[in-house]
C-alpha cells in the first residue's frame, strides 16, 4: 500500500507551495517535505500559473532539488528580503517553535527563515509535541578544531551530547559548511529560548536547531478516513 505518512507530506508540501504568489522571493527549506513543495513549485512555474518567482535554497539539497524542477535561484547577497520561506520540522511545540536540522541544515534555514516576511514551516502530524525535546535532541553545528571542549560545555547545561555520525560515510556527518554535528539529548526543554542562547554562546558552536518566535503558520499533514487533509 501507499505509505501515509508520505501522502502527508504530499499533500502539505504542496499546500504550502500553493501559497506563493507570482514575483515574490522564496526561501526553500530542506527535507522530505518541502521536497514536495519545491516539486510542486516547479509545476506551477511550468505551468505559467505562476510566474518570476525566484529561491533562495537553504541546504545543497535544495538548491539540487530546485534545479532540478527548473526554480530560478538567487542569494542573500543579490536580494534585500525574503517574501516567503517553507521549511520542515522535526518538532512543533503549541507556541510554534521549533526543533530544525535532522537534516544538518538549520544554520542556513535559519538564515533564510528568520529573514522571511513570512514562515510557514510544514510537517505532519507526527511531528507535534507538547514540549521540544520530547523525542528530537537538538542538533548543533560545531566548527570541527572545538568538537571536545563544545561537548564537555554541553554536558555542564544538562545535555547529553552524541557527534551525529554518517549513514554512506566513515565518520562524522560533516555539514554544507564543512562542520560537524552534535545531537544533544536534554531531559526536558523548559524554556526553549534561553536554551538556545546558552547554546550559541559557548565558543565553537555555530548555530543550534532550536527556533523560537519566528513560525507564523504551520501546516499540518494529516490522515482522516484514508485520505491526506491539511489543517
Ligand atoms: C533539516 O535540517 C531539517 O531542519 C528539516 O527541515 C527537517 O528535518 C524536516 O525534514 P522532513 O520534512 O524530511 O521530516
Amino acid at each position: 500500500g501507499v505509505d501515509p505518512v508520505k501522502l502527508m507530506k504530499q499533500e502539505v508540501g504542496k499546500a504550502a507551495a500553493d501559497r506563493v504568489q507570482s514575483g515574490t522571493i522564496v526561501g526553500l527549506g530542506t527535507g522530505s517535505t518541502t521536497a514536495y513543495t519545491i516539486q510542486f513549485l516547479g509545476d506551477r512555474l511550468k505551468s505559467g500559473e505562476l510566474k518570476d518567482i525566484v529561491g533562495i535554497p537553504t541546504s545543497f539539497q535544495a538548491e539540487v532539488l530546485a534545479k532540478q524542477y527548473g526554480i530560478p535561484l538567487t542569494t542573500l547577497d543579490a536580494v534585500d528580503h525574503i517574501d516567503i520561506a517553507i521549511d520542515g520540522a522535526d518538532e512543533v511545540d503549541p507556541q510554534k517553535n521549533l526543533i530544525k536540522g535532522g537534516g544538518a541544515a538549520h544554520t542556513r534555514e535559519k538564515i533564510v527563515d528568520y529573514l522571511a516576511d513570512q514562515f510557514i514551516v510544514v510537517v505532519d502530524s507526527s511531528k507535534i509535541v507538547d514540549r521540544l525535546g520530547s523525542s528530537f535532541a537538538v542538533p548543533v553545528e560545531v566548527i570541527p578544531m572545538a568538537i571536545s571542549p563544545v561537548m564537555r560545555a554541553i554536558e555542564k547545561l544538562g545535555g547529553k551530547p552524541e557527534l551525529r555520525m554518517g549513514v554512506k560515510k566513515a565518520g562524522p556527518v560533516i555539514t554544507d559548511q564543512g562542520n560537524m554535528v552534535v545531537d544533544v539529548k536534554f531531559d526536558s526543554i523548559d524554556d526553549p529560548a534561553n536554551l538556545e542562547k546558552s547554546l550559541n554562546n559557548i565558543p565553537g558552536v555555530l548555530e543550534n536547531g532550536i527556533f523560537v518566535g519566528v513560525t507564523d503558520l504551520v501546516l499540518i499533514g494529516e490522515v482522516q478516513d484514508g485520505k491526506p487533509v491539511v489543517k
